[in-house]
């Protein structure tokens, strides 16, 4: 079976430019292309839901200089790939907390996921100032708001993206072999794939052996086979 939900920790940007001489921003740069190659290889193989962690609720430590730089490459990515995402059919959504990012940044967020709603191939979801335990957080308070008591399931209803199942599938990349507050809740029973290739060199061929991968893994669910 193909996963149906792939998150991806888009990691190693920074040591991308170290290695060429370069300034960080450029290994941003070359990472949004990496996105952009990989959604589209996603989309090829009609894999449902991937979601991306482009900024954590802990990248505000970051210098200034290079998180407004992340903030314009995601305004930029969002005002100029309309079309990559209506010739692939491709929804973009996000999760995260947006109310903290800087409000033109956010409006084009909910501008491009209302443009896209329509679209009904590959749901792509942008992670953006986004923790795992601040989703928790938040789906506790929706759901006290809404009356409800505290369990599993009220606290699944009340998620970013509630509609959206589980993962079935981590990568991450560069080598690193953390979660870094990614999709706590919905990484339960998650299958994990490390790559030691810095993202920006992630192609086509990588996304496949991740998915060849984990067709190899036997999903147990605490159960017994
Ligand atoms: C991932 O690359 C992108 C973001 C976290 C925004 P990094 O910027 O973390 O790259 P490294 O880990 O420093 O190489
Ligand atoms: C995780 O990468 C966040 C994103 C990919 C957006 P980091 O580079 O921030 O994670 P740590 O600090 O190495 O754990
Ligand atoms: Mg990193």
């Amino acid at each position: 079976m193909t996963p149906t939900h792939i998150g991806i920790i888009m990691d190693g940007n920074g040591r991308w430019a170290r290695k060429r001489g370069l300034a960080r921003t450029q290994g941003h740069v070359e990472g949004l292309k990496a996105g952009k190659r990989i959604a589209k290889a996603a989309s090829d193989i009609g894999i449902p839901y991937v979601t991306f962690y482009v900024f954590s609720t802990e990248n505000w430590k970051r210098t200034a200089d290079e998180v407004g730089f992340i903030m314009g490459l995601v305004r930029q990515y969002l005002r100029a790939e309309f079309s990559f995402s209506r010739e692939n059919n491709i929804r973009v959504r996000y999760t995260g907390d947006i109310s903290r990012l800087p409000s033109d940044v956010a409006q084009d967020i909910i501008d491009t996921c209302a443009e896209s709603a329509c679209f009904t191939g590959t749901q792509i979801t942008l992670a953006i100032n986004y923790g795992g335990r601040d989703e928790i957080v938040r789906a506790v308070r929706r759901a006290l708001d809404n009356g409800q008591e505290i369990n599993s399931e009220t606290i699944s209803a009340h998620l970013d993206n509630p509609d959206i199942p589980d993962l079935d599938l981590i990568i991450r990349t560069a080598g690193e072999k953390r979660v870094s507050n990614f999709l706590l809740w919905e990484s339960a029973y998650a299958e994990f794939y490390f790559s030691d290739k810095l993202w920006p060199d992630w192609t086509a061929s990588d996304l496949s052996m991740a998915i060849a991968d984990f067709q190899k893994r036997e999903r147990r669910f605490g159960g017994i086979k």
